[in-house]
């Protein structure tokens, strides 16, 4: 009762070769030229179309807590499916006074186990700073998790925490093999930037990023690296968006330390003037770190092409516009940060990535799958192409141009961030442990459902990257 993929192109991250996938139950059983069909209860043609491995989205929030207000819930996880991730590894808010392992438990069980159309899952993330969460961090390897965030950021909410919390988080992570994840941009700095704006009734979307300009991303970025090198641990900046930001991370890794980055579609392909659109449009475009200039998307594209960030996620926080984003319709800072692409993601890097002939397909295959996959300690499993590793398989026909509208999107919200915008091709079918999740298209349901997958420790180190 296997599947055959035939006469696809394979591309894994380091290679591409024209081959068939023979699938057999959740795995891959076989990969080669001709293989044999028989006892096969399905072919899938893949004539013209590569094949790929299922995205690994290092990067969402599902039922994030912010501003006030929820962002869409694991309901929506079959725009993931449609955008070709078959894995997302989603960040678990935890509530006041409660430990960061329950809030994981929490979050698998009363949040994603029985609604995700796609395996996760999760980082733990800090927002509720207590001396038992330095006992916590390592002890999270026990329950399958690898990976923990904390913030630099969000001054006066529960998330910011101190340079002293960091460092100790990077002491007690580094032997128990979890890697630290830190959104690096400096919260006092943007507190005092935005109440001048406030004060100067400067309160339009556009000040989100006049409150928040790369040099308060690249300070923290610069401290984060800092913090973690006195610590000798590994350190992955998370969505990054200033170049000198970038370059920081760039220097850190030459100079031999294990510093790592991610950055987002959307830092290479939307720039600050999106903030500008009339009639509150721009509260759409509000995310943090802020949308750059276009030196900053260019270095960002760059800097994807040279592998300084390992991980391209998606950031994904589905707040709608109508309600959500209009809770700061008279002042930005109330605006709640955040936009929607776990849909887009694929798509958005393969048209102005490797269609628009900035960087190659096996590089695309690293940030969008491989590396994610590695960081999270889900490799070989998920993230690779490979005899024994899950038939997670996204068949990306390259054929044709369309443009991204929320019109048919998945997202459960009201807007496309990349409205307009030209597509290059299109997912044609994605396969989550053999069974088809999307066809033509088209979601088409996942009756197996989406499961909870548990990484292994120490991913960036085993795994050489
Ligand atoms: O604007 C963003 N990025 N919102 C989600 C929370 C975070 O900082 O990742
Ligand atoms: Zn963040
Ligand atoms: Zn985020």
């Amino acid at each position: 009762m296997g599947v055959l993929v035939r006469g696809g192109t394979v591309v894994t991250s380091s290679g591409e070769f024209r081959a068939d996938v023979l699938v057999d139950g959740e795995k891959i059983k076989a990969i080669g030229d001709g293989l044999d069909a028989g006892g096969c209860s399905e072919v899938i043609d893949a004539t013209g179309m590569y094949v790929l491995p299922g995205g690994v989205d290092n990067h969402t929030h599902f039922a994030l807590p912010f501003g006030g207000t929820y962002t869409c819930g694991f309901d929506t996880t079959p725009a993931a499916a449609v955008g070709g991730t078959t894995t997302i590894v989603d960040f678990a808010p935890q509530p006041r006074g409660m430990g960061i392992r329950d809030a994981i438990l929490k979050h698998v069980e009363e949040s994603a186990e029985g609604k995700s159309a796609v395996d996760f899952s999760i980082h733990g993330m800090v927002m509720d700073v207590n001396d038992r969460l330095f006992e916590e961090i390592p002890k999270l390897v026990d329950i399958g998790i690898p990976t923990v965030k904390l913030f630099m950021a969000y001054k006066g909410t529960p998330y910011m925490v101190d340079d002293a919390t960091l460092l100790r988080a990077l002491q007690v992570a580094k032997p128990a093999g979890v890697t630290v994840m830190v959104h690096a941009e400096n919260g006092d700095l943007i507190d005092l930037l935005q109440k001048q704006c406030v004060a100067a009734r400067q309160v339009e979307p556009k000040y989100h990023a006049v409150s928040r300009p790369p040099i308060v991303e690249s300070e923290a970025t610069y401290r984060a690296l800092a913090i973690a090198a006195l610590a000798g641990a590994p350190i992955l900046l998370v969505h990054v968006s200033a170049k000198e930001a970038m370059w920081a991370i760039r220097d850190a890794a030459n100079r031999g330390e294990p510093a790592y980055g991610e950055t987002c579609p959307h830092y290479m392909t939307l720039g600050i003037e999106n903030l500008s659109r009339p009639d509150f449009e721009g509260a759409k475009y509000v995310c943090s770190p802020a949308l750059r200039t276009k030196d900053h998307q260019d270095a960002m594209r760059a800097a994807v092409k040279n592998g300084w960030p390992q991980v391209v996620g998606s950031d994904h926080c589905g707040f709608n516009w109508a309600e959500q984003k209009h809770l700061g319709r008279d002042d930005f800072t109330k605006i709640p940060n955040g936009a929607p692409s776990v849909e887009n993601r694929l798509a958005v890097l393969w048209t102005y990535g490797v269609a628009a002939g900035r960087i190659s397909r096996q590089r695309f295959v690293d940030v969008i799958s491989t590396a994610p996959a590695k960081f999270n300690g889900l490799f070989p499993a998920k993230g690779h192409i490979g005899v024994g590793s899950d038939a997670d398989l996204v068949l990306y026909d390259p054929s044709g141009e369309s443009v991204m509208t929320v019109k048919n999107s998945l997202q459960g919200v009201d807007y496309c961030a990349y409205e307009g915008m030209k597509q290059s091709g299109h997912i044609h079918a994605v396969l989550l442990r053999g069974k088809t999740i999307v066809k033509d298209g088209k979601f088409v349901g996942c009756p197996q459902g989406g499961r909870f997958v548990k990484g292994q420790p120490y991913g960036a180190a085993y795994t050489g990257l």
